[in-house]
């Protein structure tokens, strides 16, 4: 079996225009979503990270604002700086890039965020609701993997998803999603003993484990749909996922490429939080 690409871009594309579409109709309200990114530092990966963020967000017809902060910015002007985007009537979506510079500490920062625009879903007031199944902001990796499933017509219900990876922005919150749509979830992570026992099982098999091509056809069952989250550079410097996307696709009967795959979702769900956010400030 050689299985179907899941097209990212695709997907996100066309999520991107119905974002678009009630953009337009708030500011014929008289009504601008806008998201503020603070980027601390000079790393690179970040800034092309942010980079990508202002881009989409200004297509979307949003007000983008960034801050710019120093490496040597202090944890007591940064948490200034968020309680004032707090207290911004013209701000709906707050996003602090991570990571931060060792001498902050990421949790208090989190926190310091107003949770109703907490649009990256990391505060712990965001992350409790959506355990317990209230209305709440998603992370945004996992909220854009469900959207993959649900818009490619892959049944959840009752189905066996396997996680390869236990972080906090998207393993985790990735099994409760899924359990909540009446999956049947199992987390794997770098310390699983028998690896293959477990992903061979899966009927969704999401890996986000963060090293280059991890999984390999051996890991996958016939006919399942793989996601691969992964975003490394192989030896010859490529982009390459967490998965080997040549083997696993022979096994696999849908499967996300990388890049255009996981990737162009994660910021789609962002602009679909900030309007969310948007949207309930009008109402
Ligand atoms: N760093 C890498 N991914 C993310 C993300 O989704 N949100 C934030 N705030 N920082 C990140």
């Amino acid at each position: 079996m050689t299985g179907k690409l899941i097209d990212g871009k695709a997907i996100g594309q066309e999520i991107r225009e119905e974002i678009k579409q009630r953009v337009d109709s708030l500011k014929e309200k008289g009504m601008q979503p806008g998201l503020a990114v603070i980027l601390v530092g000079d790393n690179q990966a970040s800034r092309t990270y942010v980079r990508n963020k202002e881009k989409s967000s200004i297509e979307a017809g949003m007000k983008s604002v960034l801050i710019e902060l120093p490496e040597t910015v202090s944890e007591e002007d940064l948490l200034a700086q968020v309680a004032e985007l707090n207290k911004d009537d013209s701000i709906h979506g707050i996003l602090v890039q991570l990571p931060l510079p060792k001498h902050i500490d990421e949790d208090l920062v989190i926190q310091a965020i107003d949770p109703d625009k907490d649009v990256d879903g990391f505060h712990p007031i965001n992350v409790g609701k959506m355990i317990i199944g209230q209305r709440a902001y998603l992370s945004c990796t996992p909220y854009g993997i469900i959207k993959l499933l649900e818009r490619t017509g892959t049944e959840i219900r009752g189905k066996h998803a396997v996680i390869v990876g236990r972080s906090n922005i998207v393993g985790k919150p990735m099994g409760q999603l899924l359990l909540q749509r009446d999956a049947t979830v199992t987390y794997c992570h770098s310390k699983t003993e028998n690896l293959a026992e477990f992903t061979k099982q899966a009927d969704i098999l999401i890996v986000a484990i963060g090293r280059a091509k991890f999984i390999t056809a051996e890991h996958v069952k016939d006919g399942a749909v793989v996601i691969d989250v992964g975003m490394n550079r192989d030896e010859n410097g490529k982009l390459c996922g967490d998965v080997e996307f040549e083997t696993a696709k022979e096994k696999a009967s849908a499967i996300t490429p990388v890049p255009g795959g996981v990737g162009p979702m994660t910021i789609t769900m962002l602009l679909k939080n900030t309007l969310q956010s948007a949207e309930k400030a009008c109402a």
